[in-house]
C-alpha cells in the first residue's frame, strides 16, 4: 500500500467513519499490523523502550507511539522526563492540527491515542523489562553509551535488539559493550524527528539480517525511510554535511564573507531550506563540536575537513549551544 493510499485511507477512517477515540484506537492497530506480516520470523517488535528524552528521545517516542507502538521513555530523573513530555506535548498538537486542520475531535484523538501508549520510567532497568527493542538517545559519549547498553544487556529480554542513534560513535564499538553484538544496530533518526522521514539504519559486521530486517520494518511501520549504510563515520548524511557545515564557518573566521550572506547565499543559490549557520544552531552547537572533535581524534577523516574553529570553541564554552539554549549563531528569543 503506497504511503499516499495510506495516508487517504487513514484519513477517510477519522474524518467519516472514527470520529471518536475509542473507535480510532480500535481501528488503527489494524491498520497499522499491516507491515508487521513481512517479518521472516514471528519476531513483531511492540515494545520499544527509548533512553534519553531530550531533543531526539522525545521525539522518537512521540513517532513510535504515534503509529502504535508501546512506548517506555527512561531518562535520569522526573525533571528530564517532564521537558521531554513537553516538546512531545508541543510537537504533537503541531502534528495534529497539521493533519486534521479544523476537525478538533481528530486532532484529539490523535493526541490522546499517542499519549495512550507512552509510559515514563526514571529506572533504568525497569525501564527495560518490556522492550522488544531498545532505543537509545542519551548524551554522544561512548563511555557513558557503553556503560548504558552493558546495563541493560543484564535485564533486557534476550531477543531485544539495541539501537543507537548515535551521531558520530562507531556503533561496533557501542555494541562491544553486549553480549548481542549481533543484535545491535545503528538507528539514525534525524532532528526534528516528527518532520524528518530519513533514518540510517547502521549495520555493523557482527550485525545480523534478522535484526536489520526487524529494524526495517519498525522504521517503515513509522511511515519513514529507511536507507542502509555501514559502521563508517558520519554514515551517509553527517559524513557530507558536517565538512560543509564546518567550512562554513571557518569560510566566516576567514573574513571571506559574513554569517548572514552564507546563510542567505545557501538558501537562495543551493536551494538549502536552511542556510549553514541556522542549521548548526538546529543541530547544537555541541554536538556539533563534539562531532568533529570525535573524528578529528579518531583520524579516519582528511584532518583538513575537521579542523577545529575558534568561534565554534568559543560560543560552546560560553553556553551558546544554538536554538535549545536560546543563542548560538543567532539569537532565538
Ligand atoms: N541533536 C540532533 O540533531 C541529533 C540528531 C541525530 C542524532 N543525535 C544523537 O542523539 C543522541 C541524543 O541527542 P539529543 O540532542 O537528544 O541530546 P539531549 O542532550 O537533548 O538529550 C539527552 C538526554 O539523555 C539523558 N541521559 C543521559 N544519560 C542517560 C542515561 N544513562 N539514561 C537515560 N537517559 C540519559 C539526558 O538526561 C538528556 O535528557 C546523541 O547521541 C546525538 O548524537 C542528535
Amino acid at each position: 500500500m503506497s504511503k499516499f493510499v495510506i495516508s487517504t485511507f487513514r484519513g477517510r477512517l477519522t474524518n467519516n467513519v472514527t470520529k471518536t477515540t475509542f473507535k480510532t484506537n480500535l481501528i488503527r492497530p489494524l491498520l497499522l499490523s499491516h507491515n508487521f506480516s513481512s517479518t521472516s520470523n514471528n519476531y513483531a517488535v511492540q515494545n520499544i523502550s527509548v533512553y534519553g528524552s531530550g531533543l531526539m528521545g522525545a521525539g522518537i517516542v512521540q513517532v513510535a507511539a504515534q503509529y502504535g507502538f508501546k512506548v517506555t521513555m527512561v531518562d535520569l530523573n522526573q525533571e528530564f522526563i517532564d521537558r521531554g513530555k513537553e516538546i512531545i506535548n508541543a510537537s504533537l498538537k503541531r502534528v495534529a492540527k497539521k493533519q486534521h486542520k479544523d476537525d478538533k475531535a481528530a486532532q484529539n484523538a490523535l493526541i490522546e491515542y499517542t499519549w495512550s501508549n507512552i509510559e515514563t520510567d526514571i529506572d533504568s532497568v525497569r525501564g527495560a523489562e518490556k522492550a522488544d527493542l531498545i532505543v537509545e538517545a542519551i548524551v554522544e559519549n561512548l563511555q557513558t553509551k557503553q556503560n548504558l547498553f552493558q546495563q541493560l544487556d543484564k535485564v533486557a529480554k534476550p531477543n531485544a535488539i539495541f539501537a543507537s542513534n548515535t551521531s558520530s560513535l562507531p556503533i561496533s564499538e557501542i555494541a562491544k559493550a553486549t553480549q548481542r553484538q549481533d543484535k545491535f544496530a545503528g538507528l539514525h533518526f534525524f532532528n526534528p524527528v516528527p518532520q524528518m522521514k530519513l533514518v540510517e539504519i547502521i549495520k555493523t559486521s557482527q550485525t545480523s539480517k534478522e535484526t536489520y530486517k526487524i529494524l526495517n520494518d519498525v522504521i517503515m511501520k513509522m511511515e519513514k525511510a529507511p536507507v542502509i549504510c555501514k559502521d563508517t563515520p558520519g554514515f551517509i548524511v553527517n559524513r557530507l554535511l558536517v565538512p560543509y557545515l564546518m567550512e562554513s564557518i571557518r569560510l566566516v573566521e576567514r573574513g571571506e564573507a559574513s554569517m548572514k550572506d552564507v546563510d542567505t547565499a545557501m538558501k537562495l543559490g543551493a536551494g538549502m531550506p536552511m542556510g549553514p549557520f541556522e542549521l548548526c544552531d538546529f543541530v547544537g552547537l555541541d554536538t556539533l563540536k563534539s562531532i568533529v572533535d570525535g573524528w578529528r581524534k579518531d583520524g579516519k577523516i582528511d584532518a583538513n575537513l575537521v579542523a577545529t574553529s575558534k568561534i565554534l570553541d568559543d560560543l560552546v564554552e560560553s553556553g551558546h549551544l544554538g536554538r535549545k539554549s536560546g543563542k548560538g549563531f543567532h539569537k532565538y528569543v
